[in-house]
């Protein structure tokens, strides 16, 4: 099995996602129940931004214990002296450094020519490194540049010291096959790739994010970037749980596992959405309140025959105690019998069918039946039906 490193990005990225701004000690409980959820890797934030978003990287960098902490930096000194001043007493303190490389970035935001570009590569990666052991190098708008020219932004940054080169989808626009094609020309192009972890930071304006994440992986990527619940700029990030609960569930096709604890999937995704106040949409994967329901009578049956006729993954595994039966107008009588049993009540066959028949009329006119209501049915039991 491959061991693919998880970089986390919920408090730099994901922060940038409108309305999921986070204060100091909000930061600190996300980074506290990132570490226990096992993640390699927690950007803490962009240490030059703001004097608030410092003094977050450095409370991070101190308390986190198991893994690495990182702030993004551009590559300019003030940025990469900022960032060291924040992360210096981590554990395992890494910079992160990014700069544009697509002709459209570099005319018309850099205003910077291709030779400016890798002369500030260079220069700006082997200053980290007088710093700083761990960095890494990421080419903005990756994706979108010149393959050839991509590959000598990446092959200086080796040179000059990055430990870690990552290639984003900025605007979330390549395919899984342009990604996965993409990752293999590195691979190829990059003087000295095999010493270095090569990673994958994909956004989903087309809702390709984690698609494509995956696609890099088969590609050769050792690194994948995300944010929980898929939180970011935009349409987001790749998600975290869903990248992790694939690689988790199709091991045997991608051949790789993360180190993630996938049982803290489900407690990190809530304690964001407390924080935030952002709620988790019902159909989100994996997460989502729908995502381990069932609401049809013929699924119920199923799954209460046998989980795996409808579920290709535990509740439990992601640390959710256990999937839940839905009762609405769709469900059987197994899944009623049973949420009877559950609240206490032994019935006969005969005794179910009258309550089964009352409980279709009222499920006709209620999109759920709670236990109240199924309370109510039972104790009517024996009158007109
Ligand atoms: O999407 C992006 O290009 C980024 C980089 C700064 C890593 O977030
Ligand atoms: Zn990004």
């Amino acid at each position: 099995m491959k061991r693919i490193k998880v970089f986390d990005t919920t408090l730099r990225d994901g922060e940038q996602s409108p309305g999921c701004s986070m204060n100091l000690s909000e930061k600190l409980d996300m980074a506290r129940q990132l570490d226990a959820l096992g993640v390699d890797v927690i950007e803490a934030g962009f240490a030059i931004v703001s004097p608030e978003d410092s003094k977050s990287v450095e409370a991070i960098a101190k308390t986190v214990q198991n893994c690495a902490v990182a702030s993004l930096a551009r590559c300019a000194k003030g940025d990469i002296d900022a960032a060291w001043n924040a992360l210096k007493e981590a554990k395992h303190p890494r910079i992160h450094l990014f700069i544009a490389t697509s002709e459209i970035h570099m005319e018309y935001k850099l205003r910077m020519t291709r030779e400016q570009v890798l002369e500030s590569i260079r220069e700006s990666v082997s200053y980290a490194k007088s710093l700083c052991d761990d960095i890494e190098f990421s080419t903005e708008d990756g994706s979108r540049s010149d393959r050839e020219f991509l590959a000598e932004c990446c092959s200086v940054a080796v040179e000059a010291g990055a430990t870690v080169l990552n290639i984003p989808d900025t605007v979330g626009y390549c395919t899984p096959e342009e990604m996965y094609d993409l990752f293999r020309y590195l691979k190829e192009h990059v003087r000295g790739v095999e010493n270095v972890d090569l990673s994958a930071h994909c956004h989903d304006d087309l809702g390709m994010a984690v698609a494509n994440t995956l696609a890099c992986i088969r590609a050769g990527a050792t690194q994948v970037e995300c944010t929980v619940n898929g939180i970011g700029e935009r349409a987001g990030n790749a998600s975290l749980e869903e990248i992790v609960m694939a690689l988790h569930t199709r091991a045997g096709f991608y051949g790789a596992e993360t180190g993630v604890h996938t049982q803290q999937i489900y407690k990190t995704s809530k304690l964001l959405s407390s924080i935030t106040g952002v709620p988790i949409p019902p159909s989100k994967a994996i997460v989502g309140a729908n995502a381990f329901a069932h609401e049809s009578g013929i699924h119920q049956h199923g799954v209460l025959a046998n989980a795996q006729t409808y579920e290709i993954m535990k509740a439990s595994d992601i640390g959710i105690p256990k999937s839940t039966m839905v009762l609405g107008k769709h469900s059987g009588k197994h899944a009623l019998r049973e949420r009877l049993e559950d609240m206490g009540y032994e019935v006969s066959d005969e005794q179910l069918n009258v309550i089964f028949t009352r409980f279709k009329k009222l499920a006709d006119k209620k999109k759920t039946i709670t236990s109240s209501d199924l309370e109510a049915l039972v104790l009517n039991r024996g009158q007109k039906d």
